[in-house]
C-alpha cells in the first residue's frame, strides 16, 4: 500500500451529508444498528468503578451518539467527524447533551485524533457505518491507535457494513442494492441523491475501500484485540467488538 492509503477523505459533503438521514428511508437497517450499538455499549460491564471516558469515530447526524448518551448517562462522551456539514446537524441535533456538557462534538479526522490521546485513557470507542468508509491502510493505523488508547479491559464496539466474505454473493447483493438506491432516489424525485450514494457505493465497494468481515476481524486481532467478536450479523451488517486485554 502506498502513502495515499493511509489519508483520511472527506466523503460526506454537499447534499448527501445534507440529507443524509434519508437514507435511513431506504436501509431502516441501518439506525437499527445505531440502536445495537447502543445496548451493547449500555450492556458493557466496565472493568473500573467510576465516570466512562468514551470516544465514538464518525458522528454523522448524531444517531448513534443519541443511543451512546441515553444508555450511559454517566459517561463524558467525545464523538468526532471530519465532515462539518454532518456534524452542524449532529450539534443542532444533541445541542441539550453539549451544553449539559455531557458531550463533546470535534471536527477532526479519527487517526488524527486518535494520536493525540494519552496510551491506556479510554474505556470504551464506539462507531457505527464509518470504518467502512476508510482506506484499508488508515483502516489498519485507526484499528491500531484504538486498541493504544483503550484502557486493559476497555472495549471497542463496531457497528458497520462488513462485506460479505464470498465475493460473487456480495456483488449480487450489492446489484440489488443498486436497484433500491434506483427505485427509491427516482421514486423520490431525487436523481441528485442517486447519483451521490452510486458513487459513494463505489468507494466503498472499491478494493482500496471495501472492508470485508474476516478479513476486518483479522486485522482487529493483528492490533492486539483479543477477543474479537462478532456478536450479530445480517447481511452486509454486522456488531462486532474487541477488547484490549490485560498486559
Ligand atoms: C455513514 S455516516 C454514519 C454516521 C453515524 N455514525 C451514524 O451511525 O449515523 C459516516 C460518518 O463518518 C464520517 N467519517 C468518514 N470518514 C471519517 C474519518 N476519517 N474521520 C472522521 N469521520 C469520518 C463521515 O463524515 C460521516 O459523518
Amino acid at each position: 500500500m502506498n502513502q495515499a492509503h493511509y489519508v483520511a477523505e472527506l466523503l460526506f459533503d454537499g447534499p448527501i451529508a445534507e440529507e443524509y438521514n434519508l437514507l435511513h428511508r431506504i436501509a431502516p437497517e441501518i439506525p437499527d444498528m445505531s440502536r445495537r450499538v447502543g445496548e451493547f455499549v449500555g450492556a458493557w460491564a466496565a472493568p473500573a468503578a467510576g465516570n466512562l471516558e468514551l470516544l465514538e469515530l464518525g458522528t454523522g447526524t448524531g444517531v448513534t451518539t443519541a443511543y451512546l448518551l441515553h444508555h450511559r448517562p454517566e459517561a463524558r462522551i467525545t464523538s468526532l467527524d471530519n465532515g462539518p456539514a454532518m456534524l452542524e446537524q449532529a450539534g443542532r441535533h444533541l445541542a441539550g447533551a453539549v451544553a449539559q456538557g455531557r458531550l463533546r462534538l470535534v471536527e477532526s479526522d479519527a487517526l488524527s485524533y486518535l494520536a493525540q490521546w494519552p496510551t491506556a485513557s479510554l474505556d470504551l470507542v464506539a462507531s457505527a457505518y464509518t470504518v467502512h468508509n476508510f482506506l484499508q491502510g488508515y483502516r489498519g493505523r485507526v484499528f491500531e491507535e484504538i486498541h493504544r488508547v483503550l484502557k486493559p479491559g476497555g472495549v471497542f464496539v463496531n457497528g458497520d457494513r462488513y462485506a460479505l466474505d464470498d465475493s460473487l454473493q456480495h456483488l449480487r447483493r450489492t446489484q440489488d442494492e443498486v436497484r433500491g438506491y434506483f427505485r427509491e432516489f427516482l421514486a423520490m424525485d431525487r436523481p441528485d441523491l442517486l447519483e451521490q450514494w452510486v458513487v459513494h457505493l463505489f468507494s466503498d465497494e472499491s478494493q482500496d475501500h471495501i472492508m470485508r468481515l474476516e478479513p476486518a476481524l483479522a486485522r482487529m486481532a493483528e492490533a492486539g484485540f483479543q477477543p474479537v467478536t462478532c456478536h450479530y450479523r445480517e447481511g452486509v451488517n454486522a456488531l462486532v467488538s474487541g477488547v484490549k486485554p490485560w498486559p
